[in-house]
This record gives C-alpha cells, sequence and structure tokens, in this order.
C-alpha cells in the first residue's frame, strides 16, 4: 500500500525492519477507540494516564509517517500518477491497508472453516486462470464470481470497521426511524450490527457465500436486493470509503494468485474463531474474532500453507 500510495518499498513481507508497524497501530487504536466512544477523556488528558501504552504507540507511528512523508517528499514528483497526491488532501488513508489486511485474513478463516467454499472457490481460480502469470486484474478476474461473493460474505460477516460511524445531528433535529433527535447529537449503528440483522439476511451468524448469487440456496433477486441494501462495510453516501473500488480489485488478486498457488488448511494452535466456553457473543467457532478499535484488531489465523501439485 505504501508503494502504490507514496511509491516507496517498506516490504514488511520480506524484512523484518518494519514489521513493528501493524502491531503499533493496532495499539494505538485502542486509545482511539475509547476516545470516539467517550470523548470526554480527554478532559485533564485522563486518556493519558489510562493508555500509556497506546500513546507511545502512537508517537512510534507519527514517527514512521513522517518518515514516509520525508522519503516521499525527497523524490522528484514531476509526471508521478501514484495516489499521494489525491490522498494528502483525504482524512484517513493509514488505516487503508489495515482495513484491507482484516477483510483478508478474515477471508482466510473463512475458507479455511468451510470446506465447500473453499473447495469451489479455489476450482473457480484454478479454472478461471492458465497459469500464475495469467493471474491478473481483467475480465477474468472479474469473472470470477464465487470468490468475488466470498469477499463480500466475510466483509458481511466480520467487518473492518464495525462500529458506529458517528454522525451529528444539525440544526432543527432529524427523525431516525420514527424518534426525534435533538440538534448536536451523535447518532449511529454499528456496522456490524446492521449487517448481522435477520430481518435482512436469513442466518446471519452462518459464512454463506451463495445468499450473494441469485438462485443458489435459495438465493432470489429480492433477496439479494435485500442483503444488498444493508451491505454497508464501507460505510456509504458522501464521507464513504474513497478507495473501495481500489480495496476490493487488491483482495480478489491477492486471494486470486494464493488460490491458484497454493493449498492451505488450518494450523495447531490456531484460535481465530469463537470459545464455546468463552462469554456469549465471542463463544462462535466459526465467527472470526475482532476487537473494535477503530478498525479491527485480530489475531490469526493460523494456517498451513503449501504449494499445490500440478
Ligand atoms: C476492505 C477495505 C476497506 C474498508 C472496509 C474501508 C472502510 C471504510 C469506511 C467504513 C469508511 C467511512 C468512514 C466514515 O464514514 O466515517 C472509509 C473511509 C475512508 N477510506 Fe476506507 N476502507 C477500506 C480500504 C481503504 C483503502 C485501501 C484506502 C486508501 C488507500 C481507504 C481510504 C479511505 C479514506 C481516505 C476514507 C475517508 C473518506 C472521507 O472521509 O471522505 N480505505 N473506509
Amino acid at each position: 500500500m505504501a508503494d502504490l500510495i507514496f511509491g516507496g518499498k517498506y516490504n514488511l513481507l520480506e524484512k523484518p525492519t518494519y514489521r513493528y508497524m501493524p502491531g503499533v497501530i493496532e495499539t494505538s487504536n485502542v486509545r482511539i477507540s475509547a476516545l470516539l466512544q467517550a470523548p470526554t477523556l480527554r478532559y485533564d488528558r485522563l486518556d493519558k494516564a489510562l493508555f500509556p501504552k497506546s500513546i507511545a504507540a502512537r508517537n512510534v507511528f507519527v514517527r514512521f509517517v513522517s518518515k514516509i512523508l520525508r522519503d516521499t517528499l525527497k523524490v522528484d514528483r514531476t509526471g508521478k500518477k501514484d495516489f499521494f497526491a489525491v490522498l494528502s488532501s483525504a482524512k484517513d488513508p493509514e488505516t487503508g491497508a489495515d482495513t484491507v489486511a482484516t477483510a483478508t485474513t478474515g477471508l482466510f478463516f473463512y475458507l479455511s472453516r468451510n470446506p465447500a467454499a473453499y473447495a469451489r472457490a479455489t476450482t473457480e481460480i484454478r479454472q478461471t486462470f492458465s497459469s500464475i502469470e495469467d493471474v491478473r486484474m481483467g475480465p477474468k478476474l472479474n469473472s470470477c464470481k464465487y470468490l468475488r461473493a466470498c469477499v463480500d460474505e466475510t466483509m458481511r460477516m466480520s467487518p473492518s470497521v464495525g462500529s458506529s460511524l458517528l454522525r451529528e445531528v444539525q440544526k432543527g433535529g432529524a427523525m431516525v426511524d420514527g424518534e426525534f433527535i435533538l440538534a448536536g447529537c451523535d447518532v449511529g449503528t454499528p456496522i456490524y450490527s446492521i449487517q448481522h440483522s435477520a430481518e435482512d439476511f436469513s442466518n446471519p451468524f452462518t459464512f454463506c457465500p451463495e445468499r450473494w448469487i441469485v438462485a443458489e440456496s435459495g438465493a432470489t433477486q429480492e433477496s439479494v436486493a435485500l442483503a444488498s441494501s444493508a451491505y454497508v462495510p464501507s460505510s456509504s453516501g458522501p464521507r464513504g470509503c474513497v478507495e473501495k473500488g481500489m480495496a476490493m480489485t487488491e483482495m480478489m488478486l491477492t486471494m486470486a494468485v494464493v488460490l491458484y498457488r497454493l493449498d492451505l488448511k488450518i494450523a495447531k494452535g490456531d484460535s481465530a474463531g469463537g470459545n464455546p466456553d468463552a462469554e456469549w457473543d465471542r463463544h462462535q467457532p466459526n465467527e472470526f474474532q475482532l476487537k473494535d478499535h477503530v478498525t479491527a484488531a485480530r489475531d490469526g489465523p493460523m494456517l498451513h500453507f503449501r504449494e499445490r501439485a500440478i
């Protein structure tokens, strides 16, 4: 993502130098998510006393971002067409890679637990592309409807941003669902809740990519339209995600490359699902466990990959 946006390579996959970054973002976000719910914690800087580790992590993150910006500005940008110019005026580009990572790891989680979906998505990819070099953006990737349904179903079950994106009611107040709300109040419904409403999704806690494909497993034109109307992982309206198209392409491409080349299964020690002995709502083994730290924090899944036998 840093390469795409800033034109710089930090290469976390191959080199350990900056591998501390995702953890630092996650730790920093613990304070931010508490402040989002209770902004009054900032009075007398109570947040400083409550979240010293988050503040230290934030400082590390800010130093890293400053370094990226310094590196970027050193380069002559004449004629360059990266996203830096566009995104430097946008609000929240730093969470982009994180949200994509949550959705991608979520998809690995659900495929590793749902053998039929895994088999179908893998077959689709291996039949669509004739070699690994053939796997790239374009009509063939767009034709992979089942993989796309798996991505959508993952982002429904385990949205990368799961909580309420609060909006302030403007002068004159607002009617929301038959209730009058005074100006100045913040309102919102968590994306996780919207996407688990039984009114819009049958068996909302079941991973079912088929619900997105008309004529599969009982899905009809109406049920797909109803589900789509309550599907908002990238929010909606003028403040919705500006990069959802790019994020989708990145996820489809990553998954297509992995599924083409590798077989996967759950590794020993994986505990990314819920635990039947845990408290209610953390108890479902087939649900990828996320923590709401503005964007979602996660641990795992731990999977075993091996080169596919051709
Ligand atoms: C699966 C991937 C992604 C998800 C689920 C996601 C989700 C979201 C959501 C829910 C919002 C709305 C926040 C609000 O309404 O208050 C948002 C905004 C935003 N996203 Fe994403 N995002 C993703 C990927 C990305 C990527 C890859 C980038 C950039 C590289 C990005 C950049 C932004 C920006 C700049 C905004 C702010 C738009 C504004 O305030 O006008 N996102 N995203």
